[in-house]
C-alpha cells in the first residue's frame, strides 16, 4: 500500500476515551474546526456547538462538540433574498447529515494532525430535546452528532475493519455467498476478541425477549454485538420522530 503522513494519521485513527487535563489552545480549537468546513459541502447546512466544561462533558473531555444539521441559519438566509424552504424535511436533513458528517470528520482528521484524540457519540438525536434547552438553540436546529476532544491518556490498539473486499465492489455488486460473508465476520470477530474488547469494555448487550445467553466474554465479539443493537433496539421510528418534530423538522409526509 502507499503510504504518507496523511494515509498514515487516516489509519492509525482510534476513537480515544480518556483525555488529559490539558485545554487545547483557542488557535488549535479554531485551526480544527476551520479545517472541518473545507470539507465538500452540499449547503454548509451545519453548525457547532462547543462546550469547554471538563466537568460535565462525556469522559470529562477538554472539548466537546455538538454537531447539528441547521434549517435556521438558511431560513434566515432566504428571508433576506425573499426566498422560503419548500424543500420537504427529509431531503434537507439528508444533505444535511452528509455535510456535517464530511465537516465532523474532516475535525477529527485535523485533530489527529495536531496530537488530539477524538470519540464520536451517538446518542444525540435521542437526547436533542435536552441538548436544545442547554445550548438554547431556536427551533430547525438538530444535534446529529457529538464529538469528544482532547490530548490523549490512553493508546488501544487501532479497531478491526472488514477486508477491502466486502466493502468495495467494482463495476457491480457481487453475490455475496456465505464464505464471503463468514470470512469478513471472522475478520471482524476475530480482530475483537485479540484485543478482548468486549471483556475489557464490559461492553456485553443483555438480550430480550426469549433469547437464551450462551456468549461469554471468550466468543463475544462485533458481529454478536452488532446484531443484538439492529436486532433489538427501536424497532419503531417514533422516538426519533418526536424528537425531529420537537424540533420543528416534519419527516412523516405532508397532510393534504
Ligand atoms: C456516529 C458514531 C457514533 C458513535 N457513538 C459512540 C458512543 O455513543 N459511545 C462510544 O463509546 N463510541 C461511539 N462511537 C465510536 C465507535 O464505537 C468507534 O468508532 C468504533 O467502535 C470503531 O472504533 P475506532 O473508532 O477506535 O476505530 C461512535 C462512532 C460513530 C461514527
Amino acid at each position: 500500500m502507499k503510504n504518507n503522513a496523511t494515509i498514515q494519521t487516516m489509519l492509525d485513527h482510534k476513537s480515544i476515551r480518556k483525555y488529559t487535563d490539558q485545554k487545547p489552545f483557542d488557535e488549535v480549537v479554531r485551526t480544527i474546526v476551520r479545517a472541518g468546513q473545507q470539507a465538500p459541502f452540499a449547503s454548509q447546512y451545519y453548525s457547532l456547538l462547543l462546550s469547554r466544561n471538563m466537568k460535565k462533558n462525556p469522559w470529562k473531555a477538554p472539548l466537546l462538540f455538538t454537531i447539528c444539521v441547521d434549517s435556521h441559519k438558511f431560513e434566515l438566509i432566504m428571508a433576506e433574498r425573499n426566498w422560503k424552504i419548500v424543500t420537504n424535511d427529509l431531503t434537507l436533513l439528508m444533505f444535511g447529515i452528509q455535510d456535517a458528517s464530511l465537516m465532523a470528520e474532516n475535525m477529527v482528521i485535523a485533530g489527529r494532525s495536531l496530537g488530539l484524540a477524538s470519540c464520536f457519540l451517538g446518542s444525540a438525536p435521542y437526547r436533542a430535546d435536552k441538548i436544545a434547552a442547554e445550548y438554547e438553540l431556536p427551533k430547525r436546529v438538530f444535534p446529529l452528532v457529538q464529538l469528544t476532544m482532547g490530548y490523549p491518556t490512553e493508546n488501544p490498539p487501532t479497531r478491526p475493519r472488514y477486508p477491502l473486499s466486502f466493502t468495495l465492489f467494482e463495476d457491480k455488486y457481487p453475490k455475496l455467498d456465505p464464505s464471503r460473508v463468514s470470512e469478513a465476520m471472522r475478520a471482524m470477530d476475530d480482530g475483537y476478541l485479540a484485543q478482548d474488547y468486549y471483556r475489557k469494555a464490559k461492553a456485553k448487550i443483555p438480550l430480550e425477549g426469549d433469547r437464551k445467553e450462551t456468549f461469554t466474554y471468550d466468543n463475544y465479539s462485533w458481529t454478536e454485538h452488532i446484531c443484538r443493537k439492529w436486532g433489538q433496539w427501536y424497532p419503531e421510528p417514533t422516538e426519533l420522530l418526536e424528537q425531529l418534530e420537537k424540533r420543528g423538522f416534519r419527516i412523516t409526509k405532508k397532510q393534504t
